[in-house]
């Protein structure tokens, strides 16, 4: 099947490690071009240059919390690239904790970062994308079922999925698609910092995936390619919808 990929241009945020880069990845690897973003130079540089370099890739610092981002990002794409496909909105997640034990600033602090960036970066590319236009969201199982010590998450991304539901039935009518993808224990460096709050992380992932239907975590890629088809023309008649990639972890139909 062909993806209808090749030489769309898409903005990934939180695109220099884990699921951002492995979407990143998937869409550069069938032939879009892609901007970048994270918080560290470092990170989202070489993300680029793996991905094909300047001209079919491009690494930009930037911060989902600060209000400029969503602007900088889509006339990035725009000015580099010459046109504007869709974004895929992945950022860093929010501190793990309690319901009872969270502060007002770190629920502020992930409202700014989690929340609101998305809610800004989706808004700017529904503004701007024409037809044939995709804004997908990186969210969480939480979405679903609220996941135990991560009180924060399970506040914010429903809230994230019911926005998006939103903003697919207005931008609809325009060809302009919205699609939130539902991650849980995909191997990256979030997984394994949640993993290793619990004393013995190995014990932890053993615990995790022996209640995962196909039992084991997924992969980067695996969770790489399915971004890849919802963000493409393939996947053109899929919108407002949200899908798991979780191996079956989540227990509702
Ligand atoms: N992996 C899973 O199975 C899973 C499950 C449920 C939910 N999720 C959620 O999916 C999202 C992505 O997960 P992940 O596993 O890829 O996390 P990750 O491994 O921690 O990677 C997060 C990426 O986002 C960037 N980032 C962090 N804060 C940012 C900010 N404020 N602005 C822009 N970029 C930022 C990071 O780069 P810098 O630090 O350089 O900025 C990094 O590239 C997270 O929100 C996570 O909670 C993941």
């Amino acid at each position: 099947m062909d993806l209808g990929l090749k030489d769309r241009v898409y903005v990934v945020t939180g695109g220099g490690r884990g699921l951002g880069l492995a979407a990143a990845r998937e869409l550069a690897a069938e032939g879009a071009k892609v901007v970048v973003s994270g918080r560290t130079a470092a990170t989202v540089d070489a993300a680029a240059a793996e991905m094909g370099g300047p001209e079919r890739a491009l690494g930009v610092v930037a911060d989902n919390a600060d209000p400029a981002t969503a602007e900088t990002l889509l006339a990035t794409a725009r000015t580099r690239f010459g046109a504007l496909d869709g974004v895929l909105i992945s950022v860093g997640g929010p501190p793990a904790g309690a319901a009872a034990d969270m502060t007002d600033e770190q629920w502020l602090a992930a409202f700014q970062s989690v929340f609101l960036g998305a809610v800004r970066l989706a808004r700017s590319a529904a503004a701007s994308l024409g037809e044939g236009g995709v804004i997908g969201f990186v969210l969480s199982g939480s979405v679903r079922e609220p996941i135990p010590g991560l009180a924060i998450s399970n506040g914010l991304r429903p809230g994230l999925a019911g926005f998006a539901k939103t903003l697919a039935a207005e931008v609809g009518p325009r060809g302009i698609r919205v699609v939130c993808l539902l991650p849980a224990r995909i191997d990256t460096d979030r997984v394994r910092e949640l993993d290793s709050l619990a004393g013995d992380p190995d014990a932890a992932r053993a615990g995790h995936a022996a209640r995962i239907p196909l039992r084991r975590y997924g992969t980067p890629e695996e969770f790489g390619r399915t971004a890849a088809f919802l963000l493409s023309p393939a996947a053109s008649y899929l919108t407002g919808i949200v899908l798991p990639v979780d191996g079956g972890a989540l227990h509702s139909l």
